[in-house]
C-alpha cells in the first residue's frame, strides 16, 4: 500500500486503517493469517476471558443474516489463553516486519481478570492489548462472565490497572453501544491511560420471526448493519471534541466498504475495526474495502490522514442553521396541506 492511506494510532504507524476485528474469522491462526494476507493493517484476535463460562457459551452461540446486517449471540475463544497468546505474538512479529499488527484481546469479567490476562499479553511480547468493556452480551451471559462499564469513574481505574499490568504496550479500549456516555466514556479512557478508543459495540435486539411468530434464534441476541454506522459516527464526532483531536479515535459497527471507512475517517476515526463483512463476504472483502478508500483518495489528490475529523469538525448546531420557513410542507402528504 502506498502512503496514502497511513495512518497514525498511539504509538503504532499503520499501512492503511483497516483493521480486522475480533470475533470468529480470526479464532484461529490461520484466520489471524489469513486477514493480515487480504491486507488489513492488523487484527484483534478473538477476544479470551478469564472465566471459562465465558468461552463455554460459544458452544450456545448462533447466527443470523438479515440483509446484511448480523443479528447473533456469540462467545469467546475456548483456547488456554497462554498457548493462544504465544502463537498470536509469533504472527504479530511476522505483522511488525511490514508495519502491521495482532493485537490480543479480552471481553472482560472482572478487574482482576482484565490485569491478569494483560500480564499474559505482555508476558506473550504482543504490542497490542484491547480491553473491551462493552461486550452487548453482558445482560445475558452467565452472571460474571461479561462485564459492561457504562461508568466513567470506575472505568478509568479500570484503565489505570490495566495500564499498569499491560506497561508501555498500546492499550485501546473498546466502548459500548449501550450507552449514551460515550464522550465521557473515552475521556475517562484517555485519562487513565489508554492510547485509542474504539467505539462503538453493537446493540442488543430481538428479532419476531414471521414464519415461527417466535424469536429469531431464540433469545435477543447481538445486531448490527450498515444501519449503525450514523450513529457510531454521532459517537466519534462527539467524542473528538470531548477528548480533542490529537487523541486517535477508532470506529466498529456497520462499515461494509470503503465508503463506509472513508465516512466513520471523516466523523474523527483514524482506523476502522469491521468483522461483520468478513462473515458475508469472506477476507476477500478487507481487500475490496482497502482497494476502495485507496481510489477515493487518490482520485481527490487526498490521503486518508487528511480526511480523518473533517466533518466532525464542521458539524453546527441547529440554532446555527438558515431559518428555511415553511420547509416543511415538502416533507408531507398532499393531504396535510388541502384547504378547507
Ligand atoms: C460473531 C461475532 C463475534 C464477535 N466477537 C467479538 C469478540 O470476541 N471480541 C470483541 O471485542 N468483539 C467481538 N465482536 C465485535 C466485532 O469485533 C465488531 O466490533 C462488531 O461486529 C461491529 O463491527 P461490524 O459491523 O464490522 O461487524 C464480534 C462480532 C460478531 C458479529
Amino acid at each position: 500500500m502506498t502512503q496514502l492511506l497511513t495512518t497514525r494510532i498511539g504509538g503504532l504507524v499503520l499501512p492503511n486503517p483497516v483493521i480486522c476485528g475480533s470475533g470468529e474469522p480470526v479464532m484461529t491462526e490461520s484466520g489471524v493469517r489469513a486477514a493480515l494476507a487480504a491486507g488489513a493493517a492488523g487484527v484483534i484476535a478473538k477476544s479470551v476471558n478469564e472465566n471459562p463460562a465465558g468461552g463455554r457459551q460459544l458452544d450456545r452461540a448462533d447466527y443470523a443474516f438479515v440483509g446484511e446486517s448480523l443479528f447473533n449471540r456469540s462467545g469467546l475463544s475456548q483456547r488456554d489463553t497462554r498457548d493462544w497468546f504465544a502463537s498470536i505474538a509469533a504472527i504479530d512479529r511476522d505483522a511488525a516486519k511490514d508495519g502491521r499488527f495482532v493485537a490480543a484481546s479480552i471481553v472482560y469479567g472482572s478487574a482482576d481478570g482484565a490485569v491478569e490476562i494483560g500480564g499474559m499479553a505482555r508476558a506473550a511480547g504482543l504490542r497490542v492489548f484491547e480491553l473491551n468493556v462493552g461486550a452487548p452480551h453482558a445482560s445475558e451471559a452467565s452472571p460474571g462472565a461479561i462485564v459492561q462499564e457504562t461508568d466513567p469513574a470506575r472505568l478509568r481505574t479500570l484503565v489505570e490497572d490495566v495500564r499498569a499490568a499491560v506497561g508501555d504496550m498500546q492499550l485501546w479500549v473498546k466502548l459500548t453501544g449501550l450507552s449514551a456516555n460515550l464522550p465521557a466514556l473515552a475521556v475517562a479512557a484517555k485519562a487513565g491511560g489508554a492510547d485509542s478508543v474504539c467505539m462503538m459495540g453493537r446493540f442488543m435486539a430481538v428479532i419476531p420471526d414471521l414464519e415461527t411468530l417466535g424469536p429469531m434464534l431464540g433469545t435477543s441476541a447481538a445486531y448490527g448493519g450498515g444501519w449503525a454506522l450514523p450513529i457510531v459516527c454521532r459517537f466519534l464526532a462527539l467524542s473528538r471534541r470531548a477528548v480533542g483531536a490529537g487523541f486517535p479515535l477508532m470506529g466498529t459497527n456497520g462499515v461494509r466498504g470503503g465508503g463506509d471507512v472513508l465516512r466513520m475517517g471523516l466523523a474523527g476515526a483514524s482506523a476502522v475495526e469491521m468483522l461483520s463483512l468478513v462473515m458475508h463476504e469472506g477476507f476477500q472483502g478487507l481487500t475490496r474495502t482497502i482497494g476502495e478508500v485507496e481510489a477515493f483518495v487518490a482520485e481527490r489528490g487526498l490521503t486518508f490522514a487528511e480526511l480523518v475529523g473533517r466533518a466532525a469538525d464542521a458539524l453546527t448546531t441547529y440554532g446555527e442553521q438558515p431559518e428555511m420557513p415553511g420547509r416543511w410542507r415538502d416533507f408531507v402528504p398532499a393531504e396535510t396541506l388541502t384547504e378547507r
